[in-house]
């Protein structure tokens, strides 16, 4: 059985993980006024030490959110990475740990209230994707993925979700494991909870930041890595129609971490294996999350 949390932090306190509490009545529930990240913590096979991956990038990016949000007088970046360092330990975990961080307006009010911003962070379980090995069966989402003008898909705000939470649950309606997500424009976005990649011709391709996706930690992780080890990658529109004819097509995330895709809307990619290059970047990614290459020590925050 995976271990269990025990502790979290709620506005700088360490309480009991039962004691977290947010009124009904608070922005947080009635407008949906927050924003999160998920991060992970590695367990090195050798050691059992602890490390947080890309923690300063996903904090600048919930306080990119925060100002977008307009929330006032935020937790310090300094007071979250304090707080998730002290969590992981309290929580005696015996496996990899998934962080969530939420900011959220912690009080009742009217659409225009920006504050008392509270803090939350939870540390749990999490399992790999089914697909990390295998490869994934998705299918493109009838629903149109949300824009900048309505919706912004660059902040990580759990109201991003909802729209998310259609195209999964259309996806596992329709057989699929998930489904990709088309903008406006008619162009491949991402899916409901994790970037994309495509392979054509040795090159690996990921629709821009214009594409409506989220500015994800991992897409960059893999955009320098992929690029270090001497691939060529593009950011660029992509068409529907690409993703049929690539050689091989993977989702990327914080939670998914790097998982090949199989099959789009049926059809396989490729042969319908996961790919050489997808497995050469996952298997790289396994390395630097956990700390078993010396590279990039600048990315892992010891616990
Ligand atoms: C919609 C969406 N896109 C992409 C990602 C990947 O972002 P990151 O690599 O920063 O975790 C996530 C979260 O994992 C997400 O929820």
């Amino acid at each position: 059985m995976a271990w269990q949390a025990k502790f979290m932090v709620q506005n700088g306190r360490v309480i009991p993980w039962e004691e977290g509490r947010i009124h009904p009545h608070a922005l947080a529930v009635t407008y949906a006024a927050t924003v999160f990240e998920g991060i992970r913590a590695y367990r090195h096979p050798e050691t059992g030490a602890y490390a947080v991956f890309r923690l300063k990038e996903h904090l600048d990016r919930i306080m990119q959110g925060v100002k977008i949000m307009r929330f006032e007088n935020p937790p310090s970046l300094e007071q979250m990475h304090a707080d998730i360092l002290r969590l992981i330990p309290l929580n005696e975990p015996d496996d990899d740990v998934y962080i969530r961080l939420q900011v959220l307006v912690d009080g009742p009010g009217t659409q225009a209230t920006r504050g008392p911003t509270g803090w939350t962070v939870v540390a749990i379980p999490r399992e790999r994707s089914p697909g990390f090995g295998s490869g994934l069966a998705v299918g493109i989402s009838s629903w149109t993925r949300i824009t900048d003008n309505s919706m912004p898909p660059r902040v990580k705000a759990v109201a991003n979700y909802h729209a998310g939470r259609f195209v999964t649950m259309q996806a596992k309606a329709d057989g699929y494991d998930t489904a990709l997500i088309m903008n406006n424009q008619g162009k491949v976005s991402e899916g409901p909870g994790a970037c994309l990649f495509i392979v054509r011709d040795g090159r690996l391709i990921t629709p821009n930041r214009g594409s409506d996706i989220l500015e994800s930690v991992t897409r960059t992780t893999v955009i320098q890595v992929a690029r270090e080890m001497g691939y060529a990658v593009e950011e660029a529109q992509v068409d529907r129609t690409e993703l049929y004819v690539a050689d091989e097509v993977f989702l990327c995330g914080t939670g998914q971490e790097l998982v090949p895709v199989a099959s789009v809307d049926r059809l396989p990619v490729g042969d319908g294996k996961p790919g050489p290059i997808t497995m050469a970047l996952q298997a790289r990614y396994e390395a630097l999350v956990r700390g078993t290459t010396a590279d990039h020590p600048e990315w892992r925050t010891a616990v």
